[in-house]
């Protein structure tokens, strides 16, 4: 069956918009909260039945088009071995980082000895998940997931990573070749499972300038892309200097709230458009946040189809209702007459 999502990745119009959001599955919810309640992050994301149900809870509450699966950017790092834990209120945090030449070395094979409890929690989601709606499965791009390698913690600026590409080329190659082939496994774990489209999150990667991205990073996600064959989002924020490098040989590319659409559009024409709402209008009355979605919609009309989601995720201390009474109004706009100026 085509799902709306799935229709707008195809880059065709729906009659009304298609929406999700990044971080839609977790501490939002107070029914997430509660299931959650004494089990650790990544433990979590390794028990098929909670995943399942953390990942349809977002969809049953909130009517979005998508449910996108409920695990961690790092859960294939833990998969191939390597000693991660995320911290609560902290991030990801790594066992020991890594900077050099042997370190690379040392990371253990990036083969999974067992994904079964990927595939186990995916299968039991699409049991249960309406044939109207979409799951998509993720993993991060390996600059985002080398961030965190390398500095054993989450970063703003993420300097050790970014002085490692220039100053040692051949650790950064070895490493973001490991984080390729680790995330390119987590995705087709997914797909083999159900997932029928796929986001690729490099959250990070604006803090780079183009010819650096274009040099270190970009050939790395084309690696992790390359032989996935549902539909694939890119993702990042803070983009817009190569919007179009992120574009290419995907099929629908996610955009910041910093950057509107139809400015977007113009930056990368003939591609779908996913985002834009600021995450911060979900804190603002109710005529303010509707008056932004309903700009963020027809800004989108710019591009040949349009996925509504925010800029960036959820914050976790956004009231849920607002996300249902905003999935409700923007699966009341209708396209048509938004398009003949009604
Ligand atoms: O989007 C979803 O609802 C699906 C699940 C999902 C999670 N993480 C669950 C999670 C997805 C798609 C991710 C991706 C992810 N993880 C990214 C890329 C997206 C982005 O936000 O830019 C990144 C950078 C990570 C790494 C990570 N994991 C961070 C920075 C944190 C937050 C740490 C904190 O507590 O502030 C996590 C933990 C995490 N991942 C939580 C959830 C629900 C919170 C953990 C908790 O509830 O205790």
């Amino acid at each position: 069956m085509a799902t709306r999502i799935l229709e707008a990745l195809n880059g065709q119009r729906t009659a009304t918009p298609p929406v999700w959001f990044m971080r839609q599955a977790g501490r939002s919810l107070p029914e997430y909260k509660k299931v959650r309640e004494g089990i650790k992050m990544l433990d979590s994301c390794l028990m098929p039945e909670l995943a399942a149900e953390i990942t349809l809870q977002p969809v049953r509450r909130h009517n979005v088009d998508a449910a996108i699966f409920f695990s961690d950017i790092m859960v294939p790092l833990r998969l191939a071995g390597v000693d991660v834990d995320i911290a609560p209120g902290v991030g990801p945090v790594l066992g020991s980082p890594v900077r050099c030449p042997e370190d690379v070395k040392e990371l253990p094979t990036a083969i999974f000895d067992d994904a079964s409890r990927i595939t186990e929690a995916i299968q039991l989601i699409r049991t249960e998940l309406p044939a109207n709606k979409t799951l998509l499965g993720f993993a991060g791009a390996p600059f985002t997931l080398a961030a965190y390698m390398v500095e054993g913690r989450p970063s703003k600026d993420h300097l050790r990573a970014r002085a490692l590409m220039h100053s040692d080329p051949a650790t950064w190659d070895a490493l973001l070749s490991w984080c390729a082939t680790v995330s390119n496994q987590f995705l087709h774990v997914q797909i083999e499972a159900g997932a029928q489209g796929i986001q690729l999150f490099d959250s990070w990667a604006g803090s780079l300038s183009r010819a650096t991205y274009k040099k270190y990073v970009l050939p790395y996600s084309r690696r992790t892309l390359e032989d996935i064959t549902v539909p694939r989002i890119h993702f990042g924020t803070y983009t817009n200097q190569f919007l179009d490098l992120m574009a290419d040989e995907v099929d629908a590319v996610g955009v910041d709230h910093r950057t509107p659409l139809n400015e977007a559009a113009r930056l990368v024409p003939d591609t779908v458009l996913q985002g834009n709402i600021d995450p911060a209008l979900l804190f603002a009355d109710q005529d303010t946040l509707h008056a932004h979605a309903l700009d963020v919609v027809r800004r989108g009309l710019a591009a040949p189809a349009h996925i509504v989601n925010l800029g960036h995720g959820v914050p976790p201390t956004t009231d849920p209702g607002v996300l249902t009474d905003l999935v409700a109004f923007l699966h009341d706009i209708e396209i048509d007459k938004l398009e003949a100026g009604e």
